[in-house]
């Protein structure tokens, strides 16, 4: 066991956790936010996906010991009232289905756009690949990610 000082979300938090925990289980079952999903555990899948230091990342393969300083966004933290342009694009466009894929996918496309604004389709399938949704609401997806590249 180590002691680690995280700053997710905006706030400061300390747990005590073996050095190669994964941070997807950090979140899940030490600080109670469970926003990120566990899909495959093997980075196959995406429900996973949270931001480190604005970078998208899978939490289910990331020991939180490799974390250090950088800051951790979950979909919880994306923004505050849930009005980040890629989350009203998502509804506007009823993206979700099941939802377990969608805190994933959403966060995959907030990085994408804080990457690229104005993404071509190319560049919106070739980030999002790695995003699986079971019940295929891609083509709302790609629709969405235009949508909130439009507004942002
Ligand atoms: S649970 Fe992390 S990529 Fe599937
Ligand atoms: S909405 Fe069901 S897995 Fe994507």
């Amino acid at each position: 066991m180590a002691t680690f000082h995280l700053n997710i979300n905006g706030k400061k938090h300390q747990v005590d956790v073996d050095p190669n925990t994964p941070v997807l289980w950090v979140l899940r079952d030490h600080l109670n936010l469970v926003g990120a999903k566990y899909g495959c555990g093997v980075a196959q899948c995406g429900a996973c996906t949270i931001h480190v230091d604005d970078v998208a990342l899978r939490s289910c393969i990331l020991p939180i010991s490799q974390v250090g300083n950088q800051t951790i966004t979950t979909i919880e933290g994306l923004s505050q009232n849930g009005d980040h342009p890629v989350q009203k694009a998502w509804l506007k466009h009823d993206v979700a289905q099941c939802g377990y894929c969608q805190a994933g996918q959403i966060m995959s496309a907030a990085a994408l756009l804080e990457a690229n604004s104005n993404p071509t389709d190319e560049e919106i399938r070739t980030a999002m690949t790695g995003n699986i949704c079971r019940c295929g609401t891609y083509v709302r997806i790609k629709e969405a990610i235009k949508t909130a590249a439009a507004n942002s």
